[in-house]
């Protein structure tokens, strides 16, 4: 049986607000706590498709409200005195129709972010924006695989929030988070994962080709898609297959031609290219995230508040 620990809050609790997005069992809404003024999001689901597992739209699923629900809550203790970059997990309710998760409100979808910003007049300062966006994800996933030992295997533009106004980004949507525990590793390094997750554009090699995969190098692969795409607003790739032309180019060390293709070449910092380039390899050659901490690209990022 699936137990949540709940916050004793009520829906009665919170007035809800503005309709934000659907989700794939229900929706997402502002609101906000009526004892404190607090801004917060909450992600309704219907109880009636969380049984059958099933989207709205009829299609099997993964994700789990009240799992995602105890790791969000699990990671925001682990992280109260951390100023980490994902949203943080305000209380769980349920009632004969609905399941009510409540997190704190992140803001605007870096989606979101890049169509309002992207070539707007001065390409260096967007590009600073990008390095530092960056650097949050990267110190975040170090801090949620190195000290958490969770997975997200789903990060994409959609599930990283930024607040425009105070430029604080954060990680968002742990539906398909995977705790990885040393019973479960082959070897002292490797936990093994066989769940295919996340957005096809944002998989990595080994999990479009279904093997058992290591969970903390596919999180990685789609850290290189979110830069990659930050920086040329277009998808490196459709899929990591070798029947894709782009895929198969950049895999071959040749990002440098696709970019001169789209005309990108001179926009896109060195660092950028290099750390891209570490990346973009099959998993026994990737570069893992306690390594990635420590590149120039992201050490060198600005301060932008
Ligand atoms: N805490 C949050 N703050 C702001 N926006 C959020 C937050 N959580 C989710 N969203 C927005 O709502 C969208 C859908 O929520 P998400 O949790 O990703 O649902 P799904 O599991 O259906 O993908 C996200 O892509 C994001 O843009
Ligand atoms: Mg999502």
């Amino acid at each position: 049986m699936e137990t949540v620990a709940k916050k004793n809050f009520t829906k009665t609790e919170f007035r809800l607000g503005q309709f934000l997005s659907s989700t794939l069992q229900g929706e997402i809404r502002l609101a906000v706590n009526v004892s404190n003024n607090e801004e917060v999001i909450v992600k309704t689901t219907r109880k009636n498709l969380h049984s059958t597992k099933k989207s709205a739209r009829g299609r099997n699923i993964k994700e789990n409200i009240i799992k995602e629900s105890n790791i969000l809550k699990k990671i925001s203790e682990k992280g109260k005195n951390v100023p980490m970059g994902f949203v943080r997990f305000v209380g769980f309710a349920e009632d004969n129709e609905n399941y009510y998760l409540f997190e704190e409100y992140g803001g605007i979808s870096l989606m979101t972010f890049l169509k309002q910003s992207f070539h707007k007049p001065n390409f260096e300062t967007y590009n600073m924006h990008i390095q530092y966006i960056i650097q949050i994800l990267v110190n975040t996933l170090y801090y949620l695989h190195c000290h958490c030992s969770l997975c997200h295997l789903d990060l994409s533009l959609e599930n990283v929030v930024i607040n425009p106004k105070t430029k604080i980004v954060k990680i968002c949507d742990f539906g398909l988070s995977l705790f990885f525990n040393k019973q479960q590793n082959t070897n002292q390094n490797t936990f093994l994962c066989t769940q295919y997750c996340g957005k096809p554009f944002y998989a990595a090699p080994e999990v479009v080709s279904k093997r058992p995969f290591d969970a903390r190098l596919a999180d990685v692969w789609a850290l290189g898609v979110i830069l990659f795409t930050m920086l040329c607003c277009v998808q490196p790739f459709s899929k990591a297959d070798l029947n894709d032309e782009r895929f198969d180019c950049i895999m071959d060390g040749k990002m440098n031609i696709l970019l001169d293709h789209w005309g990108m070449q001179d926009y896109i910092p060195e660092d950028a290219k290099d750390l891209l380039n570490l990346i973009f390899k099959y998993e026994n050659e990737r570069t893992s995230i306690d390594k990635i901490i420590f590149h120039k690209y992201v050490r060198n990022a600005p301060i932008i508040l």
